[in-house]
């Protein structure tokens, strides 16, 4: 059959979806293995809640396929349409809204017995999800009667009631507090892991994708800018976009002045002419056409890359020499502001080193950790 290829559990294939002449999914193709927790991640408004409606059947495509398990569940160009209740997906929407005026037990049962599940079975099911999600017990409590936390929980234990192959989940931690957001977060993972249960997570937030999910579609404006493991997005951006995205980054402005033997970029920081310094820099990660001779460039670094040292130049490291511009104590590091060139860098300093402001420094970083991208 049409569909059965790779290992995909679910497969989307140009998926295109276009609100009032607006391109909100903008043919996106991807494939969600079984037993992962696959997460799709953006800023607001980039259309992951879209493709979760759309996956969930209660949107429909413009255009492209989708099919879970091989089976076509929406292929527009030969009309076939599955309806939600038919695709065997749990999905908690971005709103969870439990039903207030219900127990827990009704809350979760209800889709059941929309779908006219016999009596017994709806019993069954129902304890079997309130224990997956940790609120057996909990069955005749009013679900205004419930911490967000437990209400959280009801909300997953309405999506896995009908024993679902795949679990959709959007933002289902935006509502919580910190703290409990941290908790719920661990308890996802371990749920997910446990049951073996395939996840398509959504959320804005980088540190819950980057925790939770064995592989992140990071996407920007109805496209998917980079999919890969959250190690590899993280480390090798493929776009300024994905770049940013994912966490904090010093950019240093220079040109190229040269390529070394062994491929890194030799550039001069600042304008020519002006300081003279020089740094190297892998060109991993950057997805840039060979960068000419004499090219504008930034250069980035994660701050957790770079090394600050006082007094002379560390001997046989990439480094950079700035002046210290500001000091802020943030608890448990301090964060300082090096000067280098025409170029502010905040850089991370462990309360152990003492700097004053004014002080030379050099800021030292690996050359693999350096991307070179146009300007
Ligand atoms: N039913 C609709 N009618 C018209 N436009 C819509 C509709 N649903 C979504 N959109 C538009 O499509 C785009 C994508 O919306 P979507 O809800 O998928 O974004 P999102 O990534 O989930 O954002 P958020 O993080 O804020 O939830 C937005 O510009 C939104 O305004
Ligand atoms: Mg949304």
């Amino acid at each position: 059959m049409r569909g059965c290829v790779g290992d995909a559990f679910l497969e989307l294939r140009d998926i295109t979806k276009i609100f009032d002449g607006l391109i909100a999914v903008n043919g996106i193709s991807l494939e969600v293995r079984q037993g992962e927790c696959f997460t799709l991640l953006g800023p607001s408004g980039c259309g992951k809640t879209t493709v979760l409606r759309i996956i969930a059947g209660l949107e429909e495509p413009d255009r492209g396929e989708i099919y879970l398990e091989g089976e076509p569940l929406a292929v527009a160009s030969r009309g076939i349409w599955v309806p939600p209740e038919k695709r065997r997906m749990g999905l908690v929407p971005q709103s969870y809204a439990i039903w207030p005026h219900l127990s827990v037990f009704e809350n979760v049962a209800y889709g059941l017995r929309v779908r006219r599940v016999g009596h017994e079975a709806i019993g069954k099911q129902v304890s079997e999800a309130l224990q997956l999600v940790g609120l057996s017990g909990f069955e005749d409590r009013r679900a205004t009667a419930l911490s967000g936390g437990q209400q959280q929980r009801v909300a997953l234990a309405r999506a896995l009631v009908y024993r679902p192959s795949l679990v959709l989940l959007d933002e289902p931690l935006s509502n919580l507090d910190a703290k409990l957001r941290d908790q719920m977060r661990e308890e996802l993972r371990v749920l997910q892991r446990s049951t073996g249960i395939t996840v398509l997570f959504v959320t804005h937030d980088q540190v819950e994708a980057m925790s939770l999910s064995d592989r992140i579609a990071v996407m920007n404006s109805g496209n998917v800018e980079q999919l890969g493991n959250p190690e590899e997005v993280y480390d090798q951006p493929l776009t300024a976009f994905v770049r940013d995205f994912l966490g904090d980054n010093l950019l240093l402005q220079g040109r190229v002045a040269g390529r070394e033997a062994d491929g890194n970029f030799r550039i001069q920081i600042g304008s020519t002419g002006e300081g003279g310094q020089y740094i190297l820099a892998g060109e991993s990660g950057a997805r840039l056409k060979e960068p000419a001779l004499g090219q504008e460039v930034s250069v980035s670094v994660r701050p957790e890359k770079v090394k600050l040292s006082r007094g002379t130049a560390p001997a046989g490291e990439n480094s950079v020499s700035g002046v210290v511009d500001g000091l802020l104590f943030i608890g448990d590091r301090y964060e300082c502001r090096v000067k280098v060139g025409a170029d502010k860098l905040l850089v991370y300093l462990s309360r152990d080193i003492r700097v004053e402001p004014g002080e030379k420094v050099f800021l030292s970083m690996p050359k693999e950790g350096l991307t070179v991208w146009p300007r």
